[in-house]
């Protein structure tokens, strides 16, 4: 057996136009005061409308490749994290596959909303650990604006588009990804979800009329279920890792609301000086979230050798995942 994987590089990627709670202001019944109080967010980024997914996804791989200095035809498999991808199928993954000119690459999707990122880093560790794979190429990437009712207040102030990516090998003498825990609960999938446009309820007439294609989500209940699951699963795997809360540098979590990542802090008794937060500039950009964090602490210099990360994210299905990591 290989040992674990380490991420060797980090790139991003975020569309150039930035929506303020102000431009929201004249969009739906809400205020700057409200959306920053209840959420911490001040602006988001938003793509382009002929922008795709694929299309931010490969402006952050290309990054990560550029930075780790590799070929993109050495990339054994690419991973993709996406609730928002360009089609129902061919994957978002293949697009980008073909995009970088990463030929000899393996390519897939992986669905598991805001925590899709850390689904797809275990997932990719299982291939680098195992000995199979070499070069993986994992990329979280949304375009969150096409899934949100600009007319719903309820959501629309909370959620923005972006990318980052990461490329993972095994790294003689790093220990890399140490101990990770995964979870869903598929008794809560209302609430959190885009009830039309599956086989379940197709795009009809009907659908359209009652906006069933946009995201719909119980507020309350998804921060309730948010809190408790990121702090339960920390937890789990911090005992996996055999690691303390005092050990880590880093903890990043899902960028979905302040007031979530507060909570969490106090429960595991973390200073909020330890919590990596952009979500003030971004919002809520589910699956990219995590790359995007990673990509910004360590282009500012705050990520060395041998630091310890943990990272942990919520998400619809609902699914949540931890991943304790040394740098
Ligand atoms: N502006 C002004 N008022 C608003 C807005 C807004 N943008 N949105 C809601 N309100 C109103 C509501 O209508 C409600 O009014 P009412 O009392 O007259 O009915 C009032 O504000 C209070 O609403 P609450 O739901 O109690 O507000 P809360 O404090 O719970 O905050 C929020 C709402 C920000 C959505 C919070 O519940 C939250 O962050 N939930 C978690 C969301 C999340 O984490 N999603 C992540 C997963 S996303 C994914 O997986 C793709």
């Amino acid at each position: 057996m290989s040992s674990h994987s380490s991420i060797i590089s980090t790139g991003a990627y975020l569309p150039e136009r930035i929506l303020t709670n102000e431009d929201l202001e004249k969009m739906v019944d809400t205020s700057n005061e409200w959306i920053l109080s209840r959420t911490g967010i001040r602006e988001r980024r938003i793509a382009d409308k002929d922008e795709f997914t694929s299309d931010m996804g490969a402006r952050a791989a290309e990054q990560a490749i550029q930075s780790a200095d590799i070929d993109p035809k050495t990339i054994d498999l690419i991973i993709v994290a996406t609730c928002t991808p360009d089609n129902v199928f061919p994957s978002t993954a293949c697009y980008i596959q073909h995009k970088i000119g990463a030929t000899r690459a393996a390519a897939f999707d992986i669905q598991a909303a805001c925590s899709g990122f850390l689904y797809a880093l275990v997932t990719a560790d299982q291939f680098i650990s195992g000995g199979v794979y070499r070069t993986i190429l994992i990329i979280g990437t949304e375009k969150l604006s096409s899934i949100v009712n600009w007319q719903d207040r309820n959501t629309c102030v909370l959620f923005g588009d972006g990318a980052g990516a990461v490329i993972l090998q095994s790294r003689p003498g790093v220990r890399g990804l140490l101990a990770y825990d995964l979870g869903a609960d598929g008794a809560q999938t209302e609430i959190l979800s885009i009830p039309a446009g599956g086989c379940r309820l197709p795009i009809t007439p009907e659908a359209l009329d009652q906006q069933l294609q946009y995201l719909q989500m119980s507020g309350k209940e998804v921060f309730k279920c948010a809190v408790t699951a990121m702090n339960r699963s920390a937890e789990t795997c911090l005992e996996k890792a055999g690691c303390k809360p005092e050990h880590l540098r880093w903890i990043i979590p899902h960028q979905a609301n302040f007031r979530i990542v507060d909570a969490v802090a106090q429960r595991l008794n973390v200073s909020m000086e330890h919590f990596v937060i952009n979500l003030d500039r971004y919002g809520n950009t589910s699956a990219a979230c995590m790359p995007i964090c990673l990509h910004e602490t360590a282009m500012a210099g705050k990520l060395d050798r041998g630091d310890l990360l943990l990272m942990v994210a919520f998400g619809g299905g609902l699914t949540w995942a931890s991943v304790v990591l040394e740098w």
